[in-house]
């Protein structure tokens, strides 16, 4: 049996049906065939990835590479969901041409279906550029952690009139430069309600309520893998730091009392 492969056009008819969007970071093959295999509709190949699997306090080292690396082994392992690459930082700011470049260097190299970059009215150029090449972009709007270095803190952005103004008004030019979706991250609820009204194309929210077309999550942190990171918005489905944690101890245990391997396991 063929799989139906999601698209851009399925998300946007998802939007206008009303079905919710579900979205999750992927950045391996064994975590990509699982995600998959539940029916995600999107998986993001994040630059969370510098955090959660590099172990860097931001998302700022990831190379172009690196993301290449990893959306190529999460394209190996997925049938039907859409995937979608995070521009790293770096690799798109300040000029469209290279932006360019880096996005074909993602769809070329790894087999993605479409790359992701943060920020409104600076990436507009970039976002019609990668469009006019035939390259889906969805945007990042609210908390971008590539300027964390600029706004200080990972707090709810957006909460004043002002940047809530420019916020939607970054929205609808994204929409305008091509953009296929906006993640709206971490700001007030009605915010975003008002932004996912007002667009044609579905928001994807992480800490931006209910309302928004669909959701997103860290895996890694919805999995309670990662202990150490728990924001308001986070709900956690399970604790696989405790169940790998109890199954190594239990493997030394084991091994260290040969209790591993039995006869039955040895040729
Ligand atoms: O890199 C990432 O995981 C993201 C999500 C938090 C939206 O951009």
């Amino acid at each position: 049996m063929t799989t139906k492969r999601v698209t851009t056009h399925t998300l946007r008819a998802m939007k206008s049906q009303g079905e919710k969007i579900a979205m999750l970071t992927a950045y391996d093959f064994s975590m990509a065939k699982i995600l998959d295999l539940a029916g995600l509709d999107v998986l993001l190949v994040g630059d969370s990835a510098s955090n959660v699997f590099a172990g860097h306090p931001t998302t700022l080292p990831i190379t172009l590479d690196q993301m290449i690396y990893h959306a190529s082994a999460v394209m190996r392992a997925v049938k039907r969901a859409l995937v979608v690459v995070d521009l790293p930082f770096g690799t798109y700011q300040g000029d469209s041409k290279n932006a360019l470049q880096s996005a074909i260097r993602i769809m070329k190299e790894s087999g993605a279906h479409a790359v992701k970059l943060e920020g409104g009215e600076f990436v507009v150029e970039s976002v019609r550029r990668i469009v006019s090449a035939g390259i889906p972009v969805m945007g990042h709007l609210g908390l971008i952690p590539q300027s964390i270095n600029k706004f200080g803190t990972y707090s709810v952005r957006a909460t004043q009139e002002a940047e809530a103004n420019e916020l939607i008004k970054d929205a609808k030019l994204l929409e305008e430069a091509g953009c296929f979706s906006i993640v709206l991250e971490k700001i007030p609820s009605a915010l975003a309600q008002k932004v996912t009204n007002m667009l044609k194309i579905p928001t994807i929210g992480i800490g931006a309520g209910p309302h928004c077309d669909g959701q997103v999550l860290v895996t890694h942190d919805m999995l309670g893998i990662t202990q150490d990171f728990s924001p308001r918005f986070l709900r956690r489905y399970a604790n696989v730091f405790e169940i790998m944690h109890k199954a190594f101890t239990t493997y030394v245990e084991d091994v260290k009392k040969i209790n591993f391997p039995t006869e039955k396991e040895s040729y």
